[in-house]
């Protein structure tokens, strides 16, 4: 505690989760410590907004924000941060946290994702810490286990990701068996948000198509459509995270949505709202499909309902519009259509976007019109050239 305050320390910070995660906290009135690594060029675009509070205070006790480096990689980097800071509660959501790259990077997946918790709970005990502890769990862990899925679920991961983030959650279970450390799950199933990863399936269908309307591109390139996911969004997630650290015992519990969807209709619900048909801009390419792939996720978040009161109010249709909109507001911003830093709604974005919509399948029928066009001249140049000829020729010939 610093002046009656709580201290939150919070790995993977920079992250989607970790930006929205310290905005919630400080607006709860929390002390927060963020963890980022070093990087050839800032990672900390996610937060920057909140660093004011560096510029004022320094890194002093009084200063409500700041980062700190270290790795979850280097232990002793991890032992210094937990020494310095005496943390009430720890946040761990650092993680190699693609699972197509897991496949093309395992041993450092493995390392950050697997090794990563056990070091922090290994100092936590060690440095007799009376903190609780957050670890970021995932769907990804249970696998080709049929939906729906909940914490009974039988977890059978088949990607470096989802191995490593199940040894990850057994070692939260047993540092809270073995020592008596409040170490709590959160088995988060997909989300998603404006500030979700680039090369995550929501967020580069959402971009794509910002880009395909102000001009900037005019395909998408993905792997597997039929995939379904449970997808919510991340803002309302990370306040399950504390949720689960405010129970008056330490558990694990599921949080999602209750509902899925193939990404193929992701591709739908996105492109309908501009009344253009997704196939005409989606191509598929192997690079992107995986060695194995989870077919099906279905959250039961009942328990975190029942025992929390968390409930997600986001669904499908709302993050697929929400992201569009946003998506749209920085191309549009960027490009000029739009005016810059000014609050509009929403539907301002997506009714902009539909105006583009329809000059862009005004343009494509055009272009469509001129390829038959000259489909046909070349027809009539080679029928003059003897087409013709050669048909009756045949006929004579029998
Ligand atoms: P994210 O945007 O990829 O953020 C991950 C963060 O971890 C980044 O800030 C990253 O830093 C940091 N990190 C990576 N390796 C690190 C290392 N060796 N040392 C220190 N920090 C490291 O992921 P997210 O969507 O916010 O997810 C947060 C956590 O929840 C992750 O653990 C993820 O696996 C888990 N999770 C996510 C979902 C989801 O759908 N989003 C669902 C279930 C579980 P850089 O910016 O430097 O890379
Ligand atoms: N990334 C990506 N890129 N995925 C694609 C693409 C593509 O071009 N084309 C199809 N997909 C499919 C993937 O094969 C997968 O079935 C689905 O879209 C979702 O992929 P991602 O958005 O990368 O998410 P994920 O489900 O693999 O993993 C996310 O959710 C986990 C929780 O279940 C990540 O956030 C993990 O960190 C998280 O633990």
């Amino acid at each position: 505690m610093i002046n009656g305050k709580k201290v939150a320390l919070i790995f993977g910070i920079g992250g989607q989760d970790g930006s929205y995660l310290a905005e919630f906290l400080l607006s709860k009135g929390y002390v927060v410590r963020g963890v980022v690594r070093r990087a050839s060029f800032p990672n900390t675009k996610r937060i920057d907004h909140l660093d004011i509070y560096d510029d004022k205070y320094g890194k002093t006790p009084a200063s409500p924000f700041y980062l700190l480096y270290g790795d979850l990689a280097d232990s002793t980097s991890i032992r210094n941060i937990l020494e310095e800071i005496l943390p009430d509660e720890v946040y761990n959501l650092g993680a190699q946290s693609h699972v197509g790259i897991s496949f093309q990077n395992p041993e450092s997946t493995m390392n950050f994702n697997a090794l990563g918790p056990l070091r922090i709970l290994e100092a936590i005990k060690d440095l007799k810490l009376k903190c609780k502890y957050y670890q970021a769990s995932s769907s990804e862990m249970f696998g080709i286990s049929p939906p729906p899925q909940n914490e009974d679920t039988t977890m059978l991961p088949i990607s470096p990701y989802g191995i490593a983030k199940l040894a990850g959650y057994h070692l939260t279970r047993m540092y809270r068996k073995a020592y008596g450390i409040f170490a709590c799950n959160g088995i988060l199933f997909n989300h998603e948000s404006p500030r979700r990863g680039l090369n995550f399936v929501t967020k580069k269908i959402t971009r794509s198509i910002a880009d395909i309307l102000v001009g900037n591109r005019e395909k998408i390139v993905l792997g597997n459509l039929d995939a379904k996911r449970d997808w919510g969004f991340s803002k309302e997630y990370v306040q399950a995270m504390w949720h689960i650290l405010q129970h008056d015992k330490p558990d694990d519990f599921v949080v999602a949505t209750k509902e899925t969807h193939t990404v193929r209709e992701f591709l739908e619900e996105a492109f309908n709202i501009f009344g253009l048909n997704w196939k005409d801009f989606v191509e598929i390419s192997d690079n992107y499909k995986r060695p194995a792939e989870v077919p099906a996720l279905l959250g039961d978040a009942s328990k975190a309902l029942k025992t929390l009161n968390w409930e997600p109010k986001t669904k499908f249709k709302d993050l697929v519009r929400l992201m569009l909109a946003a998506d749209l507001k920085e191309k549009m911003q960027e490009k000029g259509i739009a005016p810059m830093g000014e609050d509009k709604s929403d539907e301002y974005y997506l009714d902009l976007g539909k105006e583009l919509a329809q000059k862009l399948a005004g343009q494509k029928k055009e272009k469509k019109v001129e390829g038959l066009l000259e489909s046909l001249e070349g027809l009539k140049k080679e029928f003059s050239a003897g087409v013709i000829e050669g048909i009756v020729n045949q006929l004579k010939n029998g």
